[in-house]
């Protein structure tokens, strides 16, 4: 056999832990699973919600990524960490998959030991909501016991959403985007606004790729929309294990989770589509 044949094996002596374990730290990721019952689907629920948290801190880098972009007027490098999130909102929405065997039985099993541990209390999931532009002081409220996470919260639930930064980039772009829309209170929900519809309206008039601001608004709306996909999928996945019953966090349960998942990401998008 010739040279041109051999194919090398991998390496395989490390005189300390391998390099792909001082990287990746496995063990440190296996010291946090630790179920609280000995109940045979306890660990899916807590690995699959530790595996949610994961995708949601990579969704807020992403997201903050493409602020500093946008803020950079780097609208390209901005694009290609929206499209990115995409990905990760789709991969993040697949992940019910792994739970929705879970049966009211099984589910009832171990979740009186949960107490009042819910999702709710997800600060994570609170940034990328505030990102987002859903924005509430009420959810800020349950981190005051942790003074880092809580001060960190403050400080998003005032910053600008990242459609807070696309407008200002608009903007600067020279599109009229009304001031009372610029220096809008921060820390509450955008609502939909009649000069910032028309200015999308305006843009989606030449839907080709081309069109940057067309792309940059087709992205924004594949964000809305996956994330939307995955707050639906979450109240139709606590409809099957455990019906109308009310949440471990204090909430009525479904009525309360449908009304919170109808709110709406991006609303000028939308509204955009009704005026086109
Ligand atoms: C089938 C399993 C699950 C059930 C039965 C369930 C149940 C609930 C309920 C009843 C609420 C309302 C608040 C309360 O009173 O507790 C809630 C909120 C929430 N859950 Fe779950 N959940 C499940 C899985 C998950 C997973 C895996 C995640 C991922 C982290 C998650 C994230 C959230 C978030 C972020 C909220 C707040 C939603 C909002 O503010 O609109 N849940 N969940």
């Amino acid at each position: 056999m010739g040279d041109a044949d051999a194919v090398a094996e991998p390496i395989v002596e490390f005189a300390e832990a391998t390099p792909y374990e001082q990287y990746v730290g496995v063990r440190a990721l296996q010291a946090l699973v630790r179920p609280v019952t000995d109940h045979p689907a306890e660990p899916s629920f807590l690995v699959v919600t530790q595996v949610m948290e994961l995708w949601f801190t990579l969704l807020r880098r992403e997201w903050e990524l493409a602020q500093r972009l946008l803020r950079a007027d780097d609208l390209d490098g901005a694009l290609s960490a929206i499209r990115r999130s995409v990905h990760h909102l789709r991969s993040l929405d697949a992940s019910w998959g792994s739970l929705l065997w879970l049966t009211p039985t099984e589910f009832n099993g171990f979740r009186d030991q949960l107490g009042e541990a819910s999702g709710f209390q997800s600060y994570e999931y609170r940034h990328v909501e505030f990102l987002l532009g859903l924005k509430a002081e009420s959810v800020v409220r349950p981190h005051q016991g942790l003074p880092a996470v809580h001060a960190d919260l403050l400080r998003a639930l005032a910053a600008p959403s990242l459609e807070d930064d696309v407008l200002a980039y608009l903007s600067r772009r020279g599109l009229p985007v009304p001031p009372g829309v610029l220096d809008r209170d921060r820390s509450v929900t955008h609502e939909a606004d009649p000069g910032v519809t028309a200015l999308w309206v305006e843009v989606y008039r030449d839907p080709r790729p081309g069109n940057d601001l067309f792309m940059l608004g087709e992205a924004l709306t594949d964000v809305a929309e996956v994330f939307t996909t995955w707050r639906q999928r979450h109240v139709t996945a606590v409809r099957r294990a455990m019906g109308a019953k009310p949440g471990s966090g204090g909430s009525a349960g479904l009525a309360w989770l449908e009304r919170s998942a109808a709110r709406v990401v991006f609303p000028d998008l939308w509204a955009a589509r009704t005026v086109a």
